[in-house]
């Protein structure tokens, strides 16, 4: 068994998607398995932390030993994160809905009701960018995830400036690849220092290595 390098640590990770009502029975969301945020924070509880868990809906299992708060939206995501600072580290690997639906309709849509209903847009609060510009409890180490389906690296470094984070894990999630929903995952680290290439793995094997990362960074240890 590996030796409990996140002992005394406390970890927040998000996972999932979010749900946006447009009325009680629809929604918009991103597509989002839950796998890689979800083994996220089963490797922290393997390496010894206290893990807070903030997920949105997934079919995955909860992970054994981890606190998951369950939400739907983005704005319930962005509040039980805040509940559950401070932490030590925080990865967010959910995927968030950009826009929510201003008004949603508290009563179903009529289809009959007289052509296809306008739906307006209103910005959803930036769950990252929040925690990494936060004044007091930002936590030491921020990482956030980059999904993209071009130009992965470049946009990786340009969001990681954008947001304020610490490091990005960067994947090409081009249809092609297979990693949407799947169980391998190419990535990239990019941090102050420079881009990693990581080799082809499981979900669960980038997650080991990521936590390895975390716990190296939290101890003082290789950037
Ligand atoms: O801007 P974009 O959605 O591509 O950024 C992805 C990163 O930002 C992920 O780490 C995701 O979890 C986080 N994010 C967030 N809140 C949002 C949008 C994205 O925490 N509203």
């Amino acid at each position: 068994a590996a030796a409990p390098l996140l002992k005394g640590r406390r970890i927040l990770v998000t996972s999932g998607p979010t749900h946006e009502p447009i009325d009680p029975v629809r929604y918009i969301a991103n597509r989002s398995s839950g796998k890689q945020g979800h083994a996220i924070a089963a490797a922290a509880r393997a390496a010894g932390a206290e893990v807070v868990l903030v997920s949105g809906p997934v079919e995955v299992a909860d992970p054994r030993g981890v606190r998951v708060v369950r939400v739907e939206s983005a704005r319930a995501m962005m509040a039980a994160v805040e509940e559950n600072l401070p932490v030590d580290a925080a990865v967010f690997a959910a995927a968030v809905a950009d826009w929510r639906v201003a008004d949603a309709a508290e009563q179903k849509i009529k289809k009959d009701a007289g052509g296809a209903p306008a739906l307006h847009l209103v910005e959803n609060p930036d769950i990252l960018a929040t925690v990494s510009r936060h004044h007091t409890l930002r936590p030491r180490l921020v990482v956030g995830f980059a999904a993209e389906t071009e130009t992965v690296v470049a946009h990786a470094q340009a969001k990681r400036a954008r947001k304020g984070c610490d490091w990005i894990v960067a994947n090409d999630v081009s249809p092609a690849t297979g990693i949407m929903g799947g169980d391998s995952n190419t990535v990239h680290l990019v941090t102050a220092a420079g881009v990693e290439d990581w080799p082809s793995a499981t979900k669960g094997e980038v997650a080991r290595h990521l936590v390895a990362r975390i716990a190296a960074e939290l101890s003082g240890g290789a950037a």
